[in-house]
């Protein structure tokens, strides 16, 4: 079966600042897909672009086998929810909630059973009355996605639906477009900047750096196999030395002269990353592991669950995250410690 969506050859330019640059991707219906990338990469771009908000250089979108470039935004049964909620401050919950269905000309009876379904869905029975300045974040948030949802959509699109929120209230709402998204079925593009929230959220990660997808898959892909610093760097790998293959076998030589065992040989990759949580120190048994150093303490700091160290191993700065409960005897500063990796944790990856 084709793809839902077809996002080809996407490109878009403001003067000589080329912000989508040969942008290709397709979107599976029903997919739940997460924009991912740093300030300015484009995503914003992307996502206004298949609402037909911005018009394209060059390229060619097609959702549901119908080609729509050159279809206006409000012909293409896309919805967009903006950062700012952008809710109508003199209109009530409910009038900002059915001003589209007004707009479309759709009956005063029909309008007024949607809207009541939709109130229900988003959990706003009560508030139906009051003004947005009378609303939580998490509430006027609600509204602006209740409002785009009465529009029955076929593609809902999500700019950084999250990021007004306190952490309690995102994490309560990230649950809350789950649930949406999986009652309804609802074909759903987010955009964030947030590697935590792309990975609980989404069942695709688009990771994107200058106009550009530099990998795309499951989370789970993504975050287990980083194809380089970048990827890496985003999803919160640390820990990164350059080097090669330069003796037989797995061994990563780094450019201080350390030797870091792999799983495999890759000659194209000139980096190796190791996750802070992946490195245990003071192992029991240092003999079961392949990658075992000396370094000493320089800081720590204790962050809850865990405590982060940051340690001196041979002139390289490197930072363990340890579970508290294995930190019984207090780790001193400039104190000797031993850490220790398994070779399927030496990631390695392109620069
Ligand atoms: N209308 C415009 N005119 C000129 N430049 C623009 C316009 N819209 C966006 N840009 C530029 O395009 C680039 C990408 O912008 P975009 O809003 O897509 O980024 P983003 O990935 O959404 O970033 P953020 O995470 O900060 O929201 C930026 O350099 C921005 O300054
Ligand atoms: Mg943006």
């Amino acid at each position: 079966m084709a793809p839902y969506i077809v996002l080809e050859n996407l490109n878009k330019a403001y003067g000589a600042n080329k912000v989508l640059d040969g942008f290709d991707l397709t979107i599976e219906k029903g997919d739940l897909v997460a924009f991912l990338g740093p300030s300015g990469c484009g995503k914003t771009t992307a996502l206004r672009l298949i609402a037909g908000l911005v018009s394209l250089d060059q390229g060619r979108i097609i959702i549901g086998g119908r080609d729509i470039t050159a279809i206006p935004p409000n012909k293409r049964n896309t919805t967009m929810v903006f950062q700012s909620y952008a809710l109508f401050p003199h209109m009530t919950v409910t009038d900002n909630i059915g001003f589209g269905l007004k707009m479309h000309g759709i009956p005063k009876e029909e309008a007024a059973q949607r809207i009541n379904k939709i109130i229900d869905t988003a959990r706003l029975r009560a508030l139906e009355n009051r003004f947005p300045r009378q609303l939580s974040g998490g509430q006027a948030q609600r509204v602006a996605l209740a409002r785009a949802l009465v529009m029955n959509p076929e593609v809902l699109l999500l700019d950084e639906p999250l990021s007004n929120l306190d952490a309690k209230l995102r994490h309560e709402m990230r649950v809350e477009i789950r649930l949406l998204h999986e009652s309804l079925g609802l074909t759903t593009v987010f955009v964030t900047h947030d590697q935590d929230e792309a990975l609980t959220l989404a069942d695709r990660i688009v990771l994107m750096h200058n106009g550009k997808i530099v990998q795309n898959g499951s989370p789970r892909e993504v975050f287990e196999n980083p194809r380089s610093y970048f990827v890496a760097d985003f999803t919160a790998v640390r820990n990164f030395f350059t080097g090669g293959f330069s003796e037989n076998g797995n061994v990563f030589v780094t450019s201080e002269g350390l030797r870091i065992d792999c799983t495999i040989r890759d000659e194209t990759k000139t980096m190796v990353g190791i996750r802070p949580n992946k490195i245990v120190l003071n192992p029991p048994n240092p003999e079961n592991f392949r990658n075992s150093f000396k370094a000493v303490v320089r800081l720590t700091s204790y962050r809850g669950n865990v405590i982060d160290v940051l340690a001196d191993l041979g002139g390289r700065e490197i930072t363990v995250e340890v579970p508290v409960v294995s930190y019984n005897d207090g780790l001193k500063r400039s104190s000797e410690i031993t850490l220790a990796w398994h070779s399927q944790d030496s990631i390695l990856l392109e620069q």
